[in-house]
């Protein structure tokens, strides 16, 4: 165990949350990653027993003995999450909202208490919630759009609670970020990666290293005065996706 802790990130086998790992060994911490399917990242250590962000029993239980095997978690990256099923208003399916809201919004709130109200204790931590540009606008996706804007909420109150106890809480908002989870919707054809990427001012996707390096900033000591706040990481998303109303974004000039 090193003197500076832990960190942990949930949903960490995979994605944004594999590459937030694997970038935070890189750098020299030592990170814990746990998942509802766990499978090694390179350089982390694994949590070998499956961890469900959606259990309020087993994320108690499994922060207490993660803690006790690893010592204190110094940072938390909140990444497990599941993608909404895109479905017209009519077809939404209580069991599916109920799903979606209890891993993307209810886990991360359970997580970030369970392990939070154990910073506070120590007067140090800093925790970063993956929450989604879908939080900050509208779409198709009723539940998950609704959770990651709970989820941005979550963050403000959070760092409201912890500020004089020296924890700081902050999101990232990823933009469409290229993991498994959006080449298996683009894929499906759900989702259109030619719109995505025109819509974005710089004309691509996010790639997952790109979240993960905004992470790393919001959990370090560079960022120390920041808390509360919900930084999108989207290629320019918010910012251009409103310029197909008149005419869209310009080409850049001739070189
Ligand atoms: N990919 C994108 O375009 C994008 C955009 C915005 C936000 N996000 C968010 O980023 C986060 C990570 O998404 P991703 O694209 O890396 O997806 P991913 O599917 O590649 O990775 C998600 C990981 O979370 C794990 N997980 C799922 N349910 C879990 C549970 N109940 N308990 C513990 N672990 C669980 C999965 O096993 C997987 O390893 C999610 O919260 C997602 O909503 C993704």
């Amino acid at each position: 165990m090193r003197s500076e802790g832990i960190v942990l990130v949930t949903g960490g086998s995979r994605g944004i949350g594999a590459a937030t790992a694997t970038l935070l060994a890189e750098q020299g911490k030592q990170v814990v990653v746990v998942d509802i399917q766990p499978e090694p990242i390179a350089g982390a250590i694994l949590w070998p027993a499956p961890f469900d962000v959606a259990s309020e029993g087993g994320v108690v239980a499994g922060i207490a003995d993660i803690e006790k095997a690893h010592g204190p978690i110094t940072g938390l990256v909140n990444a497990a999450g599941i993608f909404g099923r895109m479905h017209r208003l009519e077809k939404v399916r209580m069991e599916q909202w109920d799903r979606e809201v209890n891993i993307d919004l209810r886990g991360t709130f359970m997580v970030a208490r369970s392990v939070g109200v154990r910073m506070a204790e120590r007067r140090h931590g800093a925790i970063v919630n993956v929450a989604s540009v879908a939080g900050m606008t509208s779409g198709p996706i009723h539940a998950y759009t609704a959770a990651k804007a709970g989820v941005i909420q979550v963050t403000q109150t959070l760092a409201a609670e912890w500020g004089r106890a020296g924890v700081r809480v902050n999101a990232v908002s990823p933009g469409f970020t290229r993991t498994a989870m959006l080449e298996a919707g683009i894929a499906s054809g759900a989702m259109n990666k030619a719109l995505m990427e025109r819509y974005a001012a710089m004309n691509r996707m996010v790639e997952p290293v790109e979240v993960a390096q905004a992470i790393a900033w919001l959990l370090s000591p560079l960022s120390s005065a920041v808390t509360g706040i919900n930084l999108p990481v989207d290629a320019g998303f918010l910012a251009g996706s409103t310029w197909g109303a008149y005419g869209g974004l310009p080409e850049p000039p001739a070189s």
